[in-house]
């Protein structure tokens, strides 16, 4: 029998926190990485208890992992609403904004997260920060505009690596474009970089999520923290 280790506890128990919000009738955004497997594992098994939903999925990884659990799923590009998001972050700061894209799938994220009437974001008690920028920010580049995006990047502080897969070629999102680490350091204005990304041409999506998030569940390993945004900036 595997041992469960404390970070993949803390991950399991905010996921299965957040997917026993799910109602029936609920259209329901699944997120991406290791957390969001949790809540497809744990979403599946509610289904088989008898809840009725309907789901998108927010990268080819998870759509094959719902699929394989038995969740039924629908094209995004038919979807314009979701009532609930839970998706994971790769560091979130104490007012809910989270640097997302270890996975690569935040394009997508982000798409689906805006469609919510709600997102949950969960993790383990490794992923708050008080300040962002501990792990690099990651943005989705067109191949084509791959040294105008890093000579960018750097002009705005910031050290861009081309993400590789494992084989070494470089590593390619849903979309077929490159992922780009970019370490920028301590990120004092998380919104100002954000705009800034925002406006390079050839850059198609960034990781900072700054307002999409509204409820924060950590799994501590002992017990849940859940934190709600009360007002939407
Ligand atoms: C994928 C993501 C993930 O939510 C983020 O990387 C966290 O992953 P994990 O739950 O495996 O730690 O943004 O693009």
């Amino acid at each position: 029998m595997m041992i469960e280790t404390a970070t993949d506890r803390g991950k399991r128990e905010a996921a299965e926190a957040a997917v026993a919000e799910i109602e029936s009738g609920m259209l329901v955004g699944l997120g991406t990485g290791s957390t969001a497997a949790f809540a497809i594992s744990a979403l599946g098994k509610r289904i088989r208890d008898g809840l009725r939903v309907t789901t998108v999925g927010t990268s080819r990884a998870t759509e094959a992992a719902a699929r394989a659990a038995g969740i039924a799923m629908l094209d995004f590009a038919d979807v314009a609403q979701t009532d609930l998001v839970i998706d994971g972050a790769d560091e979130i700061d104490p007012a809910f904004r989270a640097i997302k894209g270890g996975g690569g799938a935040m394009l997508r994220e982000k798409i689906v997260a805006r469609s919510a009437a709600r997102m949950i974001c969960v993790v383990d008690a490794t992923k708050p920060v008080a300040t962002l920028g501990t792990r690099p920010v990651p943005i989705e580049v067109l191949p084509f505009a791959r040294s105008f995006v890093c000579d960018a990047v750097r002009a705005l502080g910031g050290e861009p690596v081309v993400r590789l897969a494992a084989n070494g070629a470089p590593a390619l999102s849903d979309q077929s474009n490159l992922l780009i680490d970019c370490r920028f350091g301590p990120i004092m204005d998380p919104a100002d970089l954000a705009r800034e990304l925002t406006a390079v041409a050839g850059m198609l999506g960034h990781g900072l999520f700054l307002d999409e998030i509204d409820a924060l569940f950590i799994g501590r390993g002992q017990g849940i923290e859940r934190l709600e945004r009360h007002i939407k900036s």
